[in-house]
């Protein structure tokens, strides 16, 4: 049992539904990439971790300089790993990595509205329904009109969490634009584009509680 995300993010060595996971959200982000137009990408990751989905994706893909990104994430250890990775690909100048809380509005200021908005690991953190809606509401604070969304959501004794997930963001405006399981079953990746109007100010500072405890993670 890992004592803290820093120690849960060693699970991505042993973990075939992390390894899965980590792929699929990778090849989102690469499509996502691939599917904006010319110019600047914005990017926010949301409780970022140590960064690698993003940072990973970008160290071969032909985009990397149009993206101005920044990574927000509570673990100083990760935030740590994360900027030296950064530095490693040569991008400290266009990817910045916050340590703060990421459930707070102003950790976003100048880095949004983004084109792409990254979520994994988060969703099956939130306490119930009512702050998954809340969490999916206030996206329209942080994602553009025809933002990509990337997300994760696990299945724990067969039940498809992720349904629900689905469900929600149909009804908040987001178009399904991919959707997979890993090979393992238990761990679903969503991409959905975001086609309701960008809130310029947020709704409320708070944008969501995360609740999990790395000892319970998967
Ligand atoms: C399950 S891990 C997922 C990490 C990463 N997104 C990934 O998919 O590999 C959840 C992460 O959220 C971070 N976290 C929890 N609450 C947070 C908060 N309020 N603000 C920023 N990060 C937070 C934890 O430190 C942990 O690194």
């Amino acid at each position: 049992m890992p004592k803290d995300w820093y120690e849960w993010h060693e699970l991505y060595n042993t973990e075939p539904t992390l390894q899965q996971r980590l792929e699929i959200v990778r090849e989102f982000i690469a499509y996502s990439l691939n599917a904006s137009p010319n110019g600047n990408i914005r990017v926010v990751s949301v409780c970022a971790g140590d960064g690698r989905d993003l940072l990973g994706t970008l160290k071969n893909h032909p985009r990397k300089q149009d993206v101005s990104a920044r990574l927000v994430e509570l673990n100083p250890q990760l935030v740590e790993r994360g900027r030296a990775t950064i530095e490693t690909l040569g991008l400290a100048k266009q990817i910045e990595f916050i340590n703060g809380d990421a459930a707070i509005a102003n950790n976003y200021i100048g880095a949004v509205p983004a084109d792409i908005v990254i979520v994994c690991g988060v969703l099956g953190h939130l306490a119930d329904d009512r702050e998954l809606k809340r969490l999916i509401d206030n996206l329209s604070y942080l994602s553009k009109t025809g933002a990509f969304f990337i997300w994760t959501r696990g299945h724990t004794n067969g039940i498809p969490y992720s349904d629900n997930v689905r469900k929600i963001l149909f009804a908040s405006q987001f178009e399904e634009v991919n959707f997979q399981l890993t090979a393992t079953g238990d761990m679903a990746v969503g991409l959905h584009q975001y086609i309701g109007e960008n809130l310029p100010q947020p709704k409320e500072q708070q944008l969501f509680v995360f609740s999990g405890v790395p000892s319970k993670a998967r």
